[in-house]
């Protein structure tokens, strides 16, 4: 069956208000492009007009400009799952412009899958080549797409000529069978392939096909600062530590590494450790270090959810596809981030706060408590099914002003009971086998910045009994203080001696 080749205009005309939408991609990486920006366009058009018109977006995590960027700077998305960093998105989600939802990426299609977000009208699929048969070959990110596909009533394919033939075989997709019906995930190693190299759709869902041809747009990153070196360096210690006392095989574990600067710090750092055997990552992204520890033979293979990697990275990879092709493999994110696989595997979890406190906890999403920064994204996947789950953040943040180590997370995603190791510019902090006092004795010592050891000290000598002796009546002194005099160190416990 010859499919309709159509404009992105003609697309965007069939989407009505309230559709649902699955998008390809993970990141930036495989998510659609020009679709996007004519759906932004005609609710432009639509608002104009007067009339409401506003769909609702389900993706595989965050994306791009072209969909979260355009459509939020229209105000185009009523419902937006499962996460998301654009700024202009941030925004609309923080003024209830936009409802959004923010769940671990690996449990999303299942959810979908289960009835729990709705039908899905249609889905849009970024795709390096297609064949009459319904073979479809997707971009640089899976995400959800399988699950997108399956579920929506009409399907358009961006077919973008950016994106070279040769990412056939690159990808691996398998749908785990809904309960009572789901049988173990067969993967016993990061490289194992249990599924299809190709997405199979029915051509007659296929609404249209638009043709595009743009990078992802992903930025390389700065060279690290010296507190991200500094963070990198106590990470490659603690783990050349563990090496050392037995606690991690001699042949190492495979790495999962989070987002942002501070985890590709620490991705630099692990390149630069000799003692560091070689290994592989079971992780969700790729990031530009991932591919330099792969040319350095570091890195022996990568199974991800994506490669989001900047546009002179990714036009490397595609110019040396025969160097590359088998040291990825690219999956969806229910498998590249399943708890089943992550414990099997004995998965090393590497994450980054926003702030921690003095028990343990971590918040990952919400800056002072109540502004949605991106989401929780993968690191509770990894985190809570990891074979150690290290998170790592600064000390302080804004010049000082802000304590990363407080004495009460403002925001909890990942409980203590999660969370195994806290690594600041400052130390490590070992939480393993202890009670939460011995936590927090732990935690204010090696981590927290010298300004607020005091303050955390007389925090932790407020609480009065119980196992995890919070003073709940001062437990957001530091919250209070910025808010109050823009300055966490002008938290005062005396007043609640
Ligand atoms: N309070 C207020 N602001 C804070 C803060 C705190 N405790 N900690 C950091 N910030 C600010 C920083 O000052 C910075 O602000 P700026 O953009 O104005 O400079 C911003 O937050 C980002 O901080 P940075 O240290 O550059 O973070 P990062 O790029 O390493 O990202 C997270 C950190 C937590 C935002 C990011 O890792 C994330 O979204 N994590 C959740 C999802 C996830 O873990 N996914 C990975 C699973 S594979």
């Amino acid at each position: 069956m010859a499919f309709n080749f159509i404009t992105p205009e003609e697309a965007a005309a069939q989407i009505n208000h309230l559709d649902s939408i699955g998008t390809s991609g993970f990141t930036a990486p495989g998510s659609p492009k020009v679709i996007p920006e004519a759906i932004a366009a005609k609710a432009l058009k639509e608002h104009e007009a007067g009339r409401e018109y506003k769909v609702n977006i389900f993706s595989g995590a965050s994306t791009n400009q072209h969909l979260d960027g355009a459509l939020a700077r229209a105000n185009a998305i009523n419902m937006r799952a499962p996460y998301q960093n654009t700024p202009d998105l941030r925004q609309r989600i923080n003024s209830h412009d936009t409802h959004y939802f923010d769940r671990h990426l690996s449990e999303l299609a299942q959810e979908a899958r289960y009835g729990f977000i709705g039908k899905i009208d249609y889905a849009i699929i970024e795709a390096s080549d297609i064949n009459d048969d319904g073979e479809i070959v997707l971009g640089t990110g899976a995400g959800n797409t399988p699950t997108w596909a399956m579920m929506a009533d009409k399907i358009f394919i961006e077919l973008n000529e950016a994106l070279p033939k040769e990412l056939r075989g690159m990808h691996d997709l398998y749908m785990p069978a809904d309960p009572p019906y789901r049988r173990e995930i067969p993967i016993y190693s990061p490289s194992d392939r249990i599924g299809s190299p190709v997405l199979r759709i029915d051509p007659r869902k296929v609404a249209g096909v638009v043709r595009s041809n743009a990078l992802d747009g992903v930025k390389p990153f700065t060279e690290p600062d010296e507190v991200s070196k500094q963070i990198g360096s106590n990470v490659v210690n603690f783990l050349l530590g563990e090496l050392h006392a037995g606690r991690l095989p001699k042949d190492f574990l495979p790495l999962q590494s989070g987002v942002g600067n501070v985890a590709n710090a620490v991705l630099n750092d692990l390149g630069l450790a000799n003692d560091i055997p070689t290994f592989e990552m079971y992780t969700e992204v790729v990031q530009d270090s991932v591919i330099n520890l792969i040319k350095q033979g570091k890195c022996r293979f990568a199974s991800t959810c994506s490669l989001t990697i900047s546009d002179d990275m990714m036009r490397e990879v595609f110019s040396n596809m025969d160097f590359f092709h088998d040291k990825f493999v690219i999956r969806p994110s229910e498998i590249s981030n399943n708890p089943e696989v992550i414990r099997r595997l004995g998965v090393i979890a590497m994450n980054t706060a926003l702030e921690a406190d003095i028990f343990g906890a971590v918040n990952s999403t919400h800056v002072l408590g109540t502004r949605m920064m991106n989401g929780i994204g993968g690191s509770g996947d990894f985190t809570r099914n990891g074979y150690i789950s290290i998170f790592s953040c600064p000390s302080v943040s804004k010049g000082g002003l802000i304590s990363n180590i407080v004495p009460m997370v403002a925001h909890a995603d990942h409980s203590e009971h999660s969370v195994d190791i806290l690594i600041t510019d400052q130390g490590v902090a070992d939480l393993r086998a202890k009670d939460p006092v011995q936590k927090a004795e732990t935690i204010i010592e090696n981590c927290a910045h010298p300004d607020y050891r005091p303050l955390l000290r007389d925090y932790l000598r407020l609480g009065k009994g119980g196992q995890t002796p919070h003073a709940l009546q001062a437990a957001f002194a530091f919250h209070t203080a910025f808010a109050e005099t823009g300055d966490m160190r002008n938290a005062d416990f005396s007043r609640f001696a």
